[in-house]
């Protein structure tokens, strides 16, 4: 890609680009759970990539803040999010099969109507999906470290990609990302304090305290028993 600064440029060219993914697509088996929750709740809560352009309110059958979740694992914290915040809707997207089926499951059974979840690479639903300066948050929590430095360019904020976030939201709209990876959290400031058009919300112009709308994980009090640290990052758009 050596005479392309982007992969954009490169395919305009017509050049094939082998494109670096944020994630390696493991099949993973569906729990019986799992697949019949997909079954079921899919016509109600899955939305589809390939139908292009969201109408959020023929989505929602209403008008309300939107949130957006990228990677939501399980969708532990988006279900109970979603359920917390009653009066804002939520879209969560996730590559893995299972999780999506639990996230759904999870949603069901607490009686979440404001879901709705898209199993398809973020990077492309942000792109063909999502409508400009639509967003009012954009939530990015515990994305992979991609732990090796070869790896790194692997890792998804980078600083095209807050761009293309930027876009998504609205005026005043807050990009909110947390990680338990001091090196990805030092990363992420990096690319957010050269990133043009956002202001950081903290008073220190660094990291926030955990805010009470994120729950804590269950895996993160844990690590707060061994003194490993979570790092939240707030960033508003500008301009
Ligand atoms: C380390 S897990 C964290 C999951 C969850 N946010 C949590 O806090 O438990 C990162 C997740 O991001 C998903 N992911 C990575 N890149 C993605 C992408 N481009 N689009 C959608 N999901 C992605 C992975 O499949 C994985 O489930």
């Amino acid at each position: 890609m050596s005479q392309f600064k982007t992969q954009e440029e490169a395919e305009a060219a017509g050049v094939y680009v082998q494109k670096v993914r944020s994630f390696v697509k493991r099949e993973g088996r569906l729990t019986k759970g799992q697949a019949k929750a997909l079954e079921e709740f899919w016509p109600t809560m899955g939305l589809m990539h390939a139908d292009g352009k969201l109408d959020f309110t023929e989505v929602f059958g209403r008008s309300a803040p939107v949130v957006l979740e990228i990677g939501f694992g399980m969708g532990k914290s988006l279900v109970e999010m979603a359920a917390n915040e009653p009066d804002k809707d939520f879209i969560g997207i996730e590559v893995h099969r299972p999780g999506v089926g639990t996230c759904m499951a999870e949603a069901n059974e607490q009686g979440v109507t404001n879901l709705r979840v898209f199993e398809h690479d973020a990077v492309e639903v942000l792109a063909d999906c999502i409508a400009d300066e639509s967003l009012d948050r954009l939530q990015l929590f515990f994305p992979d470290p991609w732990h090796k430095k070869r790896h790194h360019k692997r890792r998804i904020v980078q600083p095209e990609f807050v761009q293309k976030l930027r876009s998504k939201l609205k005026i005043d709209g807050v990009f909110h990302m947390a990680t338990d990876w001091e090196n990805y959290a030092e990363h992420m400031l990096e690319v957010m304090q050269t990133a043009e058009g956002f202001k950081n919300l903290s008073e220190n112009q660094d990291y926030v305290p955990r805010p009470d709308n994120r729950p804590l994980t269950k895996f993160e009090q844990r690590g707060h028993r061994l003194g490993h640290g979570v790092w939240d990052l707030m960033f508003a758009r500008v301009n």
